[in-house]
């Protein structure tokens, strides 16, 4: 765990014009600088940086935050790595507080593998490019292969040569324990204790991490002997975890982000092939089959996936299956098939760079399309197997958690298999029900926060229109009027003022305890009132950026977008009333007022609206009379609030 003192220091160092700038081409306009957002595709800039506030914030996709939350939306850090990398961005030493002397020495074991693991790689690369064997066999069989000098140096290729000990020699040399090499697998210890190279005259594919850190090697013989294993790899170690590791995601990830997809391959030969024809958002599972785990590492950086398939008719057949798993993680997967036995390395050097991302752009086809025609081909005319391809497919499309996008689905697939709709929709409400599927687990977590759909007449005129689609959340109804609340608290909560008689009060306190009989409805909103509550209550006043700085995402998003636009809900409510005032602070009193009665006033609404219905519902006399008493006493209170509202307003 980093400080709060170190934390702090980050914080303060950090200006996010710089942080920001290191990814996206800014220019000054007035106070704010603006430019092409990083996290949507658009071709007018609508991505703004505040120097003054620390933030920043998209108006296009909505997007915002600190620096923090910056570097962990754009690199996909979590917030410690995002710290990390601040830290080092602005040269600030970090020490790591709470942390037993076993864990800090785990750390620095850990930090040790990653030195000794680089220190390899740069080994391995140097013998290539520089010595006799590495250049005559290790570089001229990429070079043969068609490798540009380019990509070999990207990749940190490289060269081991046929030696029995040249690695730990070097490593030992220089002062790296004998251990280190061992953890990492870079050495083995025989029976007889003596140590040795695990990886000698092969050339060597350095693994790196998504922030990329060198954390293991692949490293592939040269000879056709079938005796020799064509691959060895470093074994899993502190550093490296195969399942969550993706060969070439570093180098991916700009791409990835930018074409909103990534490639996916089998092998490390792939990745560079395709890497160096232009297609750069391309990685590899390396051998292994895809696990969950780099499936969500990829959901980091985009909800679509093409596999690039050996052509192999069997191998694609065996590989159906295990591709549900992308789906079930709410991905859109699509395929190519490239002809004659031929794998995307192979493919690209026998037709060349352009006509390959041609190929790929026209041959690209959607998994569940592709599964059912692949199977249906299969099952031609036989009836009982074509009663197993529905099954097999309609489970596919049962993974899919969004139930619209799967309804699509099922309505291609029916005609596809030229069978009733309804006959598929039956079929996958019987796989739903049998297992209750994640979809509905998510559905149900969702059913604490209880939001009431807004009684229509008292909808505002931007909130009603097309209603919700099928399966959306409703949005709730009095989420504008609780974010002015959040808005006026973390913009002029600190202020003093001395109205009604009252000295010297800060906006905050006064906000809050006009609101003590409300209860905000919005969790994220609830969230931000109980917490600045609760630290008046021990006599703080907390800032905006502590709230922006939130570790809570959904917080730090609300804390942004409050603080960023000048205007949640007063520019319509000074404009519906045709009142002009060239900035709210100018009155500031109002705007307060405003905020807090408003919101007011929509609860008292809502309750107006629920006596009604209970009234309209209700068949005895008696109990109507006495409802209509207490929506009449309410009325009263919704018309006082109106007039106090129109009082301060016109002031
Ligand atoms: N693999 C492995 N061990 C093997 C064979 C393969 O770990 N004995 C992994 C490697 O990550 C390899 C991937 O599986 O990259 C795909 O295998 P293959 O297609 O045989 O390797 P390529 O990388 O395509 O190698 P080449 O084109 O040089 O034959
Ligand atoms: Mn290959």
């Amino acid at each position: 765990m980093i400080g709060k003192e170190t934390v702090d220091r980050i914080l303060e160092a950090s200006r996010i014009e710089e942080v920001v700038g290191d990814f996206v081409d800014l220019k000054r306009r007035g106070t704010s600088m603006i430019g092409l957002c990083p996290f949507h595709n658009e071709k007018t800039p609508s991505f703004h940086v505040s120097p003054a506030k620390g933030i920043y914030k998209c108006f296009g996709c909505g997007k915002g935050g600190d620096s923090v939350r910056f570097i962990m939306d754009h690199e996909k850090y979590s917030y410690p790595e995002a710290l990390k990398y601040l830290a080092n961005k602005y040269q600030i030493e970090i020490e790591e507080i709470e942390q037993s002397p076993e864990q800090r020495e785990a750390d620095s074991r850990r930090e040790s593998l990653y030195v000794i693991s680089a220190r390899a790689a740069r080994f391995f690369s140097e013998t290539m490019w520089e010595t006799d064997e590495g250049k005559t066999i290790g570089l001229s069989y990429f070079r043969e292969r068609g490798f540009r000098d380019d990509i070999l140096k990207k990749f940190e290729l490289g060269y081991s040569v046929e030696s029995w000990d040249a690695l730990i020699q070097k490593a030992v040399s220089e002062g790296f324990k004998e251990s280190f090499l061992e953890e990492t697998g870079l050495a083995i210890r025989n029976d007889k204790g003596k140590l040795y190279d695990r990886f000698r005259a092969r050339v060597m594919f350095p693994i790196h991490s998504f922030t990329g850190r060198v954390i293991g090697f692949g490293g592939r013989t040269l000879k056709t002997d079938k005796s020799v294993p064509k691959y060895v790899n470093s074994p899993e170690s502190e550093i490296y975890h195969k399942s969550n590791v993706l060969y070439g995601l570093y180098f991916a990830k700009k791409a990835i982000r930018e074409h909103d997809n990534c490639y996916l391959v089998e092998g490390y030969a792939d990745v560079l092939s395709v890497h160096q024809a232009g297609i750069e958002n391309v990685v590899a599972s390396s051998g292994t089959s895809l696990t969950t785990e780099q499936v969500r590492l990829i959901g980091r950086f985009t909800k679509n996936v093409t596999i690039l398939y050996d052509g192999d008719a069997a191998g694609i057949k065996a590989s159906l299956r295990g591709l549900d798993m992308i789906l079930e993680e709410g991905l859109n997967v699509k395929v190519v098939l490239f002809p004659d036995g031929h794998d995307p390395d192979s493919y690209v050097h026998k037709i060349g760079s352009s006509a390959f991302r041609t190929y790929i752009e026209k041959n690209q086809q959607d998994f569940i399309l592709f599964k059912t025609t692949t199977l249906l081909k299969d099952a031609g005319n036989d009836p009982i197997r074509r009663a197993g391809v529905i099954h097999d497919v309609v489970e596919s499309i049962a993974k899919i958690p969004d139930s619209i996008k799967a309804s699509v689905f099922v309505r291609e697939c029916s005609a596809l298999m030229q069978i009733e709709e309804r006959i598929l929709i039956a079929e996958l409400n019987k796989l739903r029900m049998g297992k209750g599927s994640r979809k509905e687990m998510r559905q149900d977590a969702r059913q604490d926060v209880p939001e009431p759909l807004p009684p229509p007449d008292l909808m505002y005129p931007e909130e009603t229109g097309a209603g919700p689609a099928a399966g959306s959340v409703v949005k709730d109804s009095d989420e504008h009027q609780e974010r002015e609340i959040v808005r006026l608290l973390l913009n002029y909560g600190h202020e003093l003022v001395h109205w009604d008689g009252i000295t010297d009060t800060y906006i905050a306190p006064y906000i809050i305890s006009n609101l003590a009989d409300v209860t905000f409805d919005d969790p994220t909103c609830k969230l931000v009132i109980d917490e600045y509550s609760r630290r008046m209550e021990m006599g703080e006043l907390p800032t905006a950026q502590e709230f922006i700085q939130s570790q809570d995402q959904k917080i730090a998003e609300l804390a942004v977008s409050v603080f960023s636009s000048p205007y949640v809900l007063s520019e319509n409510w000074f404009a519906k009333r045709k009142i002009y005032v060239r900035n709210e602070t100018e009155n500031m009193r109002a705007t307060v007022l405003g905020g807090i009665f408003h919101l007011k006033k929509r609860k008292v609404e809502r309750i107006l609206k629920s006596i009604m219905d209970e009234i309209q519902q209700e068949k005895d006399e008696d109990n109507q009379a006495i409802l209509m008493q207490r929506y009449l006493r309410v009325k009263e209170v919704e018309k006082g609030i109106s007039a106090f509202l129109g009082s301060v307003i016109v002031k």
